[in-house]
């Protein structure tokens, strides 16, 4: 994406004053700091999207979007939607899903958006939001919260957005004390509850029979994998391989008795490595509906290296389709599913993803 932030720093020969994720080595000056918190987050290259009134846009966890040109991939403008209902006060960090999901038969996506309060007096909140194009958006609810969870993905099903909270929450006093958007993230252990995860993707949710949910998602149970690109962890091969891979787990949500029970899937006894892939895709023809096919990246496959990796294939209902394809320093990108035009299988498809190798 040739956004703001690329093309003044090309222009400068360095890191022009945006905010980043983590902090930049070597680190911003208060000035540039300052400068960056009030250009904010630019670089919109987690996710790309086609809209339903056709345009394409690249996404992050940020609010904010790039539209591009489908056909030359140049980049076309930043798009700044309004937040719906939200004030010039709410607007200093708002953070959203770089994964919205399609309406269930609806011609549009939904996302949400986590406005976290700096001042004591003011709630923080999250609000669903209906998107219709890429600079319209509706509120669908608003909930008011003590404290923003940081969230990277959420589940849709028919009629219900699961939103997940995990206990990683955003400090937005920290963020004016040091400026990098990474330290205001905090894990705080919370003795009451029952099961604590840190995940980055759900798989798919689905309602159902006798008003029950399933949400399935990859999840970790610390928040390792936030610093895994640290140059020190990148560098070092004990350290990358102490990066443990993720755990496919399914949350049956009981909606009258307000319980949720974990399960896991069943193995294959050829391989385990689809047990535990993340950047997880679906047939989308099947999203929010019972389903039995999610594909993915493992890391580690073998305990030596997290940058050992595989394209799997897991077949959540009885493990018999489970399948990987791996080979030596061969480095793979997010993949996604094709499916094949005919109506056919949920598994009948292609699955791209870019394979570089290297020695
Ligand atoms: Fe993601």
């Amino acid at each position: 994406m040739r956004s703001k932030s690329y093309n003044e720093s090309l222009a400068r020969n360095d890191i022009a004053p945006y905010m980043t994720l983590d902090g930049t080595t070597p680190p911003f000056s208060i000035p540039e700091k300052m400068e960056s918190l009030i250009n904010g987050v630019d670089n919109m290259n987690v996710n790309v999207y086609r809209y339903p009134e056709g345009s394409y846009v690249a996404v992050s966890d940020y609010w904010n979007c790039y539209e591009l040109d489908p056909k030359s991939l140049l980049t076309i403008e930043d798009i700044k939607p309004k937040v719906p209902n939200a004030t010039i006060m709410d607007k200093m960090i708002m953070l959203r899903t770089a994964h919205p999901l399609p309406e269930y038969g609806r011609n549009s996506f939904i996302t949400f958006v986590s406005l976290a309060s700096a001042i004591p007096e003011k709630k923080s909140s999250i609000k669903l939001i209906r998107v219709k194009t890429a600079l319209e958006r509706h509120e669908i609810v608003n909930i008011d919260v003590d404290r923003v969870p940081y969230m990277h993905s959420f589940g849709i099903t028919e009629n219900y957005a699961v939103i997940i909270a995990m206990p990683f929450f955003v400090d937005p006093i920290k963020m004016f004390k040091t400026l990098i958007a990474l330290n205001v993230l905090e894990w705080t252990r919370v003795k009451e509850l029952q099961y604590a995860i840190f995940f980055l993707h759900t798989l798919n949710a689905y309602e159902d029979e006798d008003d029950t949910i399933c949400l399935d998602i990859a999840t970790y149970n610390e928040t390792r994998s936030m610093h895994f690109f640290d140059l020190d962890i990148l560098l070092d091969l004990l350290a990358r391989s102490k990066q443990p891979p993720a755990d496919l787990r399914r949350f049956k949500l009981d909606l009258s008795k307000n319980t949720v029970a974990v399960s896991s899937f069943p193995s294959s006894s050829k391989t385990d490595l689809p047990d535990h892939l993340d950047f997880p895709v679906v047939n989308e023809k099947i999203r929010s509906n019972k389903y039995c096919f999610v594909y993915g990246i493992r890391y580690n496959t073998d305990g030596e290296d997290y940058l050992h990796m595989a394209l799997v294939k897991k077949d959540l209902c009885t493990g018999d389709g489970d399948a990987y394809w791996s080979q030596p320093y061969t480095y793979l990108t997010e993949p996604w599913f094709i499916p094949s035009p005919e109506v056919s299988r949920e598994d009948d498809g292609i699955t791209p993803s870019y394979a570089r190798h290297t020695n």
